[in-house]
């Protein structure tokens, strides 16, 4: 029985934008006997991994780490830092956004939820108009998706700070980098972000299953006086513990070993050079796209994502029909159009243990299912993209 689609030969290609596929050099540094969490060899693991993990997140801080997927660290970046009835402003950017937005409401903050065309990211100049327009400091926070993974669109976050500055607002600046971490350029330190949010399955090449909250040193205030109920994700214990490279509950360990060996992988690459081979391969996956005729969803050339690309089809094709021919016949998963872009767009990944031909390989299945599904395109896509690889 095939695992996924209708070829028994070859790989899967798994070009959904995360979980990614996880390099084998990961498999094999998890491949090990789970050993006591409470133990002096665990303790090492601990101490290495906290440390080697501030280097994707550009921050000397702490960073927690939660057994647990990405939502759970949007809600502990929540609890940790607000108090009930606290205001909140964030951006319609796509999916993740209204999901993160919604679960503030759940959490009794009272949300402020700017409207927007799932084509954009947060726009600075509006955090500057808003922020500045809030004299009483009512606003406590700002959360944004840095890559909405729903659209391709990755907001600005430099550029927001600036803008928060310039308003001269106190708001704590929350940011989820779940599908950006470790494949695009990022500064927790630099930017003052206060909460960076984060997941292992996409750009650190990992399983689902773990899950970050890097802390600023404002956050951790904050921490002090938020009176959110909390108790799994409350970071004070966590960080007690980590001190000494435990965790006051069971950890991931086989993850941890991984992310030892993914975090190893990154800094032997260089994250620079990390960065820029996925803006390469973004830039060869839109030339494709061009090249076939059709539409990138982003429409702003700043925002373009370097993980994922979302590629927008006319109203006469059903975008889950061709997801679905690819599958079955080439044995490759590309994301689904999600909420408001169901059917409408398909998404393509190219991010995390990723090269030149497994790009090829990738824009090759697309354009013959594409091609193989009767959406008029034009062949010269794929040429095109070759030609900005062989740059
Ligand atoms: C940008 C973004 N935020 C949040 C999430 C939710 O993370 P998880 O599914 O790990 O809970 C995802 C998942 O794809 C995501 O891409």
């Amino acid at each position: 029985m095939p695992l996924q689609g209708g070829s028994t030969g070859g790989r899967h290609f798994l070009q959904i934008p995360g979980p990614t596929s996880v390099p084998d050099r990961v498999l094999r540094a998890m491949d090990f006997p789970t050993i006591d969490h409470r133990g002096p060899e665990f303790a090492k693991l601990g101490k290495d991994v906290l440390e080697a993990v501030k280097a994707p997140f550009g921050t000397a801080n702490p960073v927690v780490i939660y057994p647990g997927s990405g939502t759970g660290a949007w809600e502990a970046a929540l609890v940790n830092t607000l108090s009930p009835g606290d205001r909140v402003l964030c951006f319609e950017t796509g999916h993740f956004a209204t999901l993160w937005q919604e679960m503030a409401r759940k959490l009794s903050l009272e949300v402020e939820f700017v409207p927007g065309d799932w084509r954009h990211g947060v726009p600075p100049e509006a955090v500057e108009e808003r922020l500045s327009a809030d004299t009483a400091h009512e606003i406590k926070a700002l959360m944004v998706v840095h890559n909405e993974t729903s659209t391709g669109v990755t907001s600005r976050i430099g550029a927001i700070r600036e803008a928060i500055d310039a308003a001269g607002h106190p708001a704590l600046f929350l940011v989820d980098t779940i599908s950006s971490l470790g494949s695009v350029d990022y500064r927790h330190d630099e930017w003052q972000v206060d909460v960076t949010v984060s997941g292992s399955q996409k750009g650190l090449m990992l399983p689902p299953g773990i899950s970050f909250n890097a802390v600023s040193d404002k956050a951790l205030e904050a921490s002090r006086t938020a009176r959110l109920p909390r108790s799994y994700w409350d970071w004070q214990p966590i960080l007690a513990a980590n001190a000494n490279g435990f965790w006051p509950y069971t950890p991931a360990t086989n993850i941890l070993y991984g992310l030892r060996e993914a975090l190893t992988m990154l800094h032997e690459e260089g994250l620079q050079n990390v960065y820029a081979r996925h803006q390469r391969h973004a830039e060869a996956t839109r030339a494709a796209v061009r090249g076939w005729g059709l539409e990138v969803l982003a429409l702003d050339e700043r925002e373009f994502s370097p993980v994922l690309t979302a590629v927008l089809l006319s109203d006469e094709y059903d975008a889950d029909e061709v997801r679905r021919v690819i599958l079955e016949n080439y044995d490759m998963s590309l994301g689904a159009g999600l909420t408001k872009l169901a059917g409408k767009v398909f998404r393509i990944g190219h991010l995390g243990h990723f090269n030149d031909l497994t790009l090829a390989g990738t824009l090759a299945g697309v354009q013959m299912g594409l091609q193989r599904s009767g959406v008029k395109i034009d062949p010269n896509g794929i040429q095109a993209a070759l030609e900005v690889l062989s740059q």
